[in-house]
C-alpha cells in the first residue's frame, strides 16, 4: 500500500515526501499542480526512485484522484495542497477559495468515495490527513495564552478565513460520514526549499542581494516559528497514532516578534558571509506599509501533541535558523532558478 501527499513540490509537501523516502519504505505517491509554488526541483533527489510516484494534477478533479486512489491502492492521504501566502490572499482572494475550500471538498468527496468501497480492515486503518494552520484562531494579546486545540476560530485573512472553512469542511466529513480523518494546525514553518515571497527566505535573499529588508508597520507582530523537519515528524507521528476525529497543535515553543527574527538572520549572515564593506545586514532593514488586518501574535501552545504522542521538537529557533542560512547560500542554484519568472512580477506587485 501507498500513501499519496498532495501539495508534494511545495514547501512543506516536499520536506515531508524527502523525509519519507528517507526513512520509510512504503511507496508515496507525490501530487501537485505545480502552481507558482510548486517546484519539482525539490524532488530531484528522488528522480528514479521506483518508490516514488509524481503526478501532475488538481486536488479538485475527482476523476484523477479516485482513479489514483485505486490504483496505488492509498491506505492514507495527507493533504499539503493549498494557497498558503496571506499577501496573495489579499491582492486575490479567488484562488484561495478554489483550492483551499472548493479543491478540499472535492478532495474529501473522491477520498470518502474510495474509502467506503474499501473492505473492513482496510477501511479501518485508512486516515485522511489535513495540514492547517494556526492562523484559523486569528489574533491574540501579547499577554494571552497560547491557542489551544479548544479555541474558538476567529480568522481575519482571506487565506486563513478558506483554512478554517477547509477544516470544518475535514470536522464534518468524520462527523457525518465517519470519514477517518485527522487535523494538524502549526504554527510558521523554515526551512530548506521554502519559498522566497515568506519572510525569512525572502529577507536571507534580499540581504545577500543588497536589497532592503522589508518590515511591516512597527515590527512587532509575533509568530511561533518551528523548523520544517521537525513539522514533518510531528505529521509523521500524527498519522501513526493519532486519535481519529481529532486535531493537534503543532508548534516550536519560539515566540518572536519580526524585528528579532531579521536581526537574528542578519547576525548568521554578517558571521558567515561577511559584506565586503564591513557593514552590517541590519543596516538594510527598512519599515515599510503594514499588511492590512495584519493579526498580531500567534502562539501555539503544542502540548496535547507532547503529552498524548509523546513528540517534541527537536530544533531550537537558533540551530533551525542557522541551518536555514547555510541552506540558502549552499543551494545557489536551486535560489536562481525559484527567483526567474513569475517571483519577478509577485516583488513588483507588493513591494513596489
Ligand atoms: P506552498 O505554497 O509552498 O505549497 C503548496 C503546494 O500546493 C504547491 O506545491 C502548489 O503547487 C500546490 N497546490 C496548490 N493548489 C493546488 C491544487 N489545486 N491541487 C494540487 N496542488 C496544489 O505551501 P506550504 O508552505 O508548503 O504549506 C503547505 C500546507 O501547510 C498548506 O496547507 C498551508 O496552509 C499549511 N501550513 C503552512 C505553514 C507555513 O508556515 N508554511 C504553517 C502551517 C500550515
Ligand atoms: O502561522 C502559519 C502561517 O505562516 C501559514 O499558515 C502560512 O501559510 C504561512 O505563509 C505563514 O504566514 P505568515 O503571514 O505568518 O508568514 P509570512 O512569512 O508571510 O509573514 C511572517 C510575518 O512577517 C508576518 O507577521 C508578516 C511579516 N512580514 C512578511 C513579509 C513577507 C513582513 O514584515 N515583511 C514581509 O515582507
Amino acid at each position: 500500500m501507498t500513501i499519496l501527499v498532495t501539495g508534494a513540490a511545495g514547501f512543506i509537501g516536499s520536506n515531508f515526501v524527502l523525509d519519507w523516502c528517507d526513512q520509510l519504505t512504503e511507496d508515496l505517491v507525490s501530487f501537485d499542480l505545480l502552481t507558482y509554488a510548486g517546484n519539482l526541483e525539490n524532488l530531484s533527489t528522488l528522480d528514479g526512485n521506483p518508490r516514488h510516484h509524481f503526478i501532475r494534477g488538481n486536488i479538485g478533479d475527482r476523476a484523477l484522484i479516485s482513479e489514483l486512489l485505486k490504483k496505488y491502492q492509498v491506505r492514507a492521504v495527507v493533504n499539503f495542497a493549498a494557497e498558503s501566502h496571506v499577501d496573495r490572499s489579499i491582492h486575490g482572494p479567488a484562488d484561495f477559495i478554489e483550492t483551499n475550500i472548493v479543491g478540499t471538498y472535492n478532495l474529501l468527496e473522491s477520498v470518502r468515495s474510495y474509502w467506503n468501497d474499501l473492505d473492513e480492515a482496510t477501511k479501518k486503518v485508512f486516515r485522511f490527513l489535513h495540514v492547517s494552520t494556526d492562523e484559523v484562531y486569528g489574533s491574540l494579546d501579547d499577554k494571552a495564552p497560547a491557542f489551544t486545540e479548544n479555541y474558538p476560530y476567529e480568522p481575519n485573512s482571506p487565506y486563513s478565513a478558506t483554512k478554517a472553512a477547509s477544516d470544518h469542511l475535514v470536522r464534518a466529513w468524520f462527523h457525518t460520514y465517519g470519514l477517518p480523518v485527522l487535523t494538524t494546525n502549526c504554527s510558521n514553518n523554515y526551512g530548506p526549499y521554502h519559498f522566497p515571497e515568506k519572510l525569512i527566505p525572502l529577507c536571507i535573499l534580499n540581504a545577500l542581494n543588497g536589497k532592503p529588508l522589508p518590515i511591516y508597520g512597527d515590527g512587532q507582530q509575533i509568530r511561533d516559528w518551528l523548523y520544517v523537519k521537525d513539522h514533518c515528524s510531528a505529521i509523521r507521528e500524527v498519522l501513526k497514532q493519532g486519535k481519529i476525529g481529532d486535531t493537534y497543535n503543532v508548534g516550536g515553543w519560539n515566540e518572536r516578534t519580526n524585528l528579532e527574527v531579521v536581526k537574528a538572520l542578519c547576525a548568521i549572515l554578517d558571521e558567515l558571509r561577511p559584506k565586503a564593506d564591513g557593514s552590517k545586514y541590519e543596516s538594510q532593514i527598512t519599515y515599510v506599509k503594514d499588511r492590512p488586518g495584519h493579526d498580531r501574535r500567534y502562539a501555539i501552545d503544542a502540548s496535547k501533541l507532547e503529552r498524548e504522542l509523546g513528540w517534541r521538537p527537536q530544533e531550537t529557533f537558533e540551530t533551525g535558523l542557522r541551518k536555514t542560512v547555510l541552506w540558502y547560500l549552499e543551494n545557489e542554484t536551486w535560489v536562481n532558478h525559484v527567483v526567474s519568472g513569475e517571483y519577478q512580477h509577485w516583488v513588483q506587485k507588493q513591494y513596489s
